[in-house]
């Protein structure tokens, strides 16, 4: 059912309350999300995104339910990605002919995904697309944020930015806008969708901002492709972007481990003790890595200033689900971060060297050289671990 978002801009897409899992296995989604696919009707008819692919049926049943998809003149496709332009083959077989605009990286990946050859019309920032009632699309050129084909389109008249990923939050909810919604979770997911999927970009994002900003486009509405819309106070969310694009950090000191024996898991908490006696305005929080949703803990990370990390040592290194977690920083391209090594072992105890080497080369800043204690930590160990606390604290 189609939703009103403003005048003659509507909302067409979909709800996937049950999504737990996004880009494969890759994110989770505990709250579920939408594909917001919009339908402008003015003097001209246009079809702005649509939805996953295995909602396109649902989709392309529900808009012919709406107009006759014949009366659509413009269908723009802001982002390849297949949970925004997975409808578009079956909705391309009622109307094949209809005009598709979108940038030139976009006809690739859709010729990619899909291997058709439609009426393709290249855009690039800045171009107009005249949809009557003295209303225009303007395009804008959104590369790598977050995929090369990436852009945004913006309706005059009625000030509304489609923004596509950007801005959005994996959040299912049947209210549109983010004033109806609760604030934790929109923040939490807005913050969340950055910290896994655009962190890498901040510094194009950076600039990008500022481009938009030249522009002085008066911005009422910014319509996300996931989750909420922002109306109230909408450029809120661009002021955020802005921080979270500076190597954002807050006074958050987080401790991540695996452990086999929970060795390494009393040095977790004996250094949490430590950073906390240290410093008693610092947020130290303790995860056990291998029991934690690991994109939950990405946004920990984002917020953290300094990453102290431990591992037993197992096979001359460390636990995997250490391994593999650092693999995952390393591609999210953290800056300005520091970070601090500790592990048990048994006999040969290279877990600490390792992990300090994986966390220089994932681009934090080593602040200590890494504490080690062999077998269960004794109580001169532990307190070892209090002093090791405070040391990371002070660094
Ligand atoms: Fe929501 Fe990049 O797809």
């Amino acid at each position: 059912m189609k939703k009103h978002v403003k005048n003659n801009v509507y909302w067409v897409g979909k709800v996937d309350w049950e999504l737990r899992k996004f880009h494969g296995e890759e994110l989770s989604t505990h709250k579920g999300s939408t594909y917001n696919s919009y339908l402008i009707q003015e003097e001209k008819t246009v079809l702005i995104d649509t939805v996953w692919l295995p909602f396109a049926e649902e989709f392309v049943e529900n808009l012919a339910g709406e107009i006759d998809l014949d009366k659509i003149d413009y269908i723009v496709i802001n982002h390849g990605e297949i949970d925004h332009s997975g409808a578009l083959p079956l909705l391309m077989k009622h109307i094949p002919d209809k005009p598709i605009y979108c940038t030139a990286n976009a006809v690739k990946s859709l010729k990619g995904h899909y291997h058709q050859d439609w009426n393709f019309n290249v855009v690039k920032t800045g171009d107009r697309l005249d949809v009557g009632n003295g209303k225009e699309l303007i395009f804008v050129e959104m590369p790598m944020l977050h995929w090369p084909d990436s852009m945004a389109t913006y309706l005059t008249g009625d000030n509304i930015l489609f923004s596509n990923d950007a801005f959005g939050q994996h959040l299912a909810t049947e209210k549109l806008f983010n004033d109806e919604i609760d604030q934790c979770d929109l923040f939490y997911e807005a913050m969340k969708y950055y910290a896994n999927i655009l962190t890498p970009f901040s510094a194009i994002l950076r600039k990008k901002l500022q481009e938009i900003a030249a522009l002085n486009l008066p911005i009422e509405i910014i319509a996300t492709s996931h989750g909420a819309l922002w109306r109230e106070n909408p450029l809120q969310i661009v002021e955020k972007y802005a921080q979270w694009a500076q190597d954002y950090r807050e006074n958050q000191i987080t401790v991540i481990y695996s452990t086999m024996w929970n060795g390494t898991k009393i040095l977790a908490e004996k250094i949490a003790e430590g950073i906390q006696l240290a410093d008693p305005d610092v947020t130290v929080k303790v995860f056990n890595i291998a029991k934690t949703d690991e994109n939950d803990l990405i946004t920990e990370v984002f917020k953290s200033k300094t990453v102290v990390v431990g591992s037993s040592t197992m096979g001359n290194s460390v636990l995997h689900p250490v391994a593999g977690f650092i693999h995952l920083m390393k591609g999210l391209k953290f800056r300005g971060k520091k970070a601090a090594a500790f592990g048990c072992y048994g006999w040969s105890g290279e877990s600490v060297r390792i992990i300090n080497e994986l966390m220089k080369d994932a681009g934090f800043e080593i602040v200590a050289e890494g504490l080690r204690a062999q077998w269960n930590p004794d109580a001169e160990a532990q307190k070892a671990a209090v002093e090791y606390g405070k040391k990371i604290a002070m660094a």
